[in-house]
């Protein structure tokens, strides 16, 4: 028998995306067709001048040990980025470059707990965060948002009842995964007001700052002011802006203090983000704007219609999201727990998708689909969804 293993590491759960999607595989290897609304990941390719940029950087041999806070050339155009982007004053020694924000998250969460302390997740919310937290010996506390016309909303009053004397974090993700929701000035300063009142850190996840739709706006919770500013931490990536997942390259924005505990945690974990691919990157912030202006001008024509069409099926609600690439609609509850509504869908339609419950109790009755696929396969999707809903054959189960 081998020696035991980490307890906080073994109290990590895996991951509902992956597990559904190695079921759909099962089912395609037996022949069936899957369309896929499952995993959140671009179906574009990274833009071109970022590919040339990524062959040019290993011809002219980039492929060095660089400093663990990211290349210097890489972070002024990053902060030229978020002051045009987001009207953040940023000066590039606050930002730390990551392999991805998963990269950046777990540098932040190490950075910021200890064993014992508590974080506030607010659910619907995305898994990770809870596991990430959890690894460090630390506690993730599931707050609940409120509802409001069909949409979740923050509820100031629910994060304050969440915080005790072991609360040191609160995580705040916009646009938001799952919801689809972008958060209005008023909802971050709710979160601002609890950071403010407990000395909290706030982690802003703004992973989809780019993905946001006609009618809403990306506001980053660190504009509010000063005092936010410097409990605020962002995580963020070119990932899902600028479709680059696999690339692995995010940042963090922190104050001073912070962004030097950052670096040095992230020299003893990769010692630092890919070089070519930091080089690469460059060439996103400064010559990508028109690539990334026509996946934005596509995601929205898909979100229309992948709106409608869940909005034809009878007992689904799905309001309009305003930001990432998730509709996040609520099923009638007569049908039971969303993760059999899952399964059921991917075996009856082939149809892969995400329960809501996956996100938290809140979402028990709600089921995320990614739109980050072709309106003919959203088509599809939508048929076969019409087709095989209501479920039959489920056993409601509401207790
Ligand atoms: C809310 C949120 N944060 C962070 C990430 C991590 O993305 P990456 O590490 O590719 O930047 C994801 C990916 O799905 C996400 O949905």
């Amino acid at each position: 028998m081998s020696p035991p293993l980490s307890k906080f590491a073994q109290s990590v759960g895996g991951s509902t995306v992956v597990g559904m999607r190695r079921q759909a595989d099962a089912l395609e290897a037996q022949g069936m067709t899957i369309i896929d609304f499952g995993i959140g990941e671009p179906d574009f390719e990274a833009p071109p001048p970022v590919r040339e940029a990524a062959i040019k950087a290993i011809q002219d041999g980039h492929g060095n040990y660089i400093d663990p806070r990211g290349l210097l050339e890489l972070r002024e155009a990053i902060a030229a980025f978020e002051g045009a982007q987001h009207g953040l004053d940023v000066d590039p020694d606050q930002i730390v470059v990551t392999p991805g924000s998963y990269g950046g998250l777990s540098l932040i969460t190490r950075a910021l707990l200890d064993p014992d302390d508590e974080v506030l997740v607010i659910e619907p919310g995305w898994g990770p965060y809870k596991a990430m937290v959890k690894l460090t010996g630390a506690q993730a506390v599931g707050v609940p948002m409120g509802t409001k016309q069909g949409r979740f909303v923050i509820d100031g009053d629910k994060l304050e009842a969440a915080v005790t004397a072991k609360t040191r974090a609160i995580i705040v993700n916009t646009p938001w995964n799952p919801t689809g929701r972008v958060l209005l000035p008023e909802e971050l300063a709710a979160v601002a007001k609890v950071a403010e009142r407990h000395d909290l850190w706030i982690v802003a996840d703004e992973v989809y700052s780019e993905l946001v739709y006609a009618n809403a706006s990306h506001v980053s919770i660190a504009t509010l002011g000063e005092d936010v500013r410097a409990r605020t931490v962002i995580a963020t990536s070119l990932s899902k802006s600028f479709a680059m997942t696999g690339w692995r390259l995010g940042y963090c924005i922190a104050p001073a203090e912070l962004s030097v505990l950052l670096a040095k945690i992230n020299q003893y974990t990769s010692r630092c983000a890919t070089s070519i691919v930091q080089h690469a990157a460059i060439a996103a912030f400064r010559e990508s704007a028109s690539y990334v202006a026509d996946m934005h001008a596509q995601y929205s024509k898909r979100r229309d219609a992948i709106a409608a069409g869940l909005n034809t099926i009878p007992g689904v609600e799905c309001p309009l999201p305003e930001g990432t690439f998730y509709a996040f609609p609520q099923i009638p509850e007569a049908w039971g727990d969303s993760k059999d509504v899952a399964g059921y869908l991917l075996q009856e339609a082939g149809v892969l998708l995400t329960p809501g419950a996956s996100y938290g109790p809140a979402s028990r009755h709600h089921l995320r689909l990614s739109f980050a696929t072709s309106t003919e396969l959203i088509e599809e999707g939508m048929a076969r969804m019409q087709k095989a809903l209501p479920p039959s054959g489920l056993i409601a189960n509401n207790d």
